[in-house]
């Protein structure tokens, strides 16, 4: 288990401090900004636009995921890849024709990735050339849920099923021992909401820096009885 990648969920910041919050996650040590976008229609909230991803790309430069979470996906990728956007995340439940997606995507210089709702396969997902697959571990749409019963297996067949070179990302409730979980099973990118990072009452360092602590004690730590015995 490598160290994995933290992504900082935006929707869960401060919005009335925004530049402030950027920069201290990034003094905690975040890998990069994960935006999340809403537009009513695949899911039942409304977020950002590309005016926000713009506005957030001029103020860092960690790379921005985003996570579109939208009924057209195909319409946000040029204006999304013009506002700075790094890592172009669809839902393959809304996608008819993913494959031509994903090499428009190419084209404008993004890194393509596909996300999968709790409920779908993730067999749905093999074949396609995707540098992020983000296994949904909440239905999409709102901070603040719980983690569904199954995600590890789903981030497990991922794994098995995607080629190596395929990060594998979990999304929803990635709190301290759900990352344990989810990184067990395979992950190596985790979307940090308000469960581990926004929501502990701890500024972001300590929150980032426990969280990397309980994921290197739970792998590096003496096996105990249990995986002792296999
Ligand atoms: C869910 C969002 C997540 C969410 C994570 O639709 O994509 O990014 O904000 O936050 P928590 O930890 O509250 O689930
Ligand atoms: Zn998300």
């Amino acid at each position: 288990m490598s160290t994995p990648h933290l992504s900082a969920s935006i929707m869960c910041a401060s919005l009335v401090s925004l530049e402030r919050e950027i920069h201290e996650l990034e003094e905690a040590g975040l890998d990069s900004i994960h935006v999340d976008v809403m537009d009513a229609h695949f899911v039942p909230n409304l977020t950002f636009g590309t005016n926000v991803v713009e506005a957030i790309r001029s103020i860092t430069s960690l790379p921005l995921h985003v996570h579109l979470m939208v009924a057209d996906p195909g319409f946000f990728a040029a204006p999304m890849a013009e506002a700075g956007c790094n890592v172009y995340i669809f839902h393959l439940e809304a996608e008819r024709y993913p494959f031509r997606l994903l090499d428009r995507v190419r084209e404008l210089g993004m890194s393509p990735g596909v996300a999968l709702n709790p409920a779908t396969p993730v067999e749905l997902a093999q074949g396609l050339d995707v540098e992020h697959l983000l296994v949904m571990t909440v239905e999409p749409g709102f901070a603040g849920q719980r983690w569904l019963a199954g995600s590890e297996r789903r981030v497990a067949r991922a794994r098995r099923l995607m080629p190596a070179s395929t990060v594998i990302g979990v999304d929803g409730n990635v709190s301290k021992t759900n990352a344990v979980r989810a990184m067990r099973a395979g992950a190596s990118l985790l979307v940090c909401g308000t469960s581990s990072l926004f929501g502990t009452g701890l500024d972001y360092r300590s929150a980032i820096c426990e969280l990397r602590a309980s994921l290197a004690a739970s792998t590096q730590g003496t096996p105990t009885k249990r995986q002792k015995s296999g």
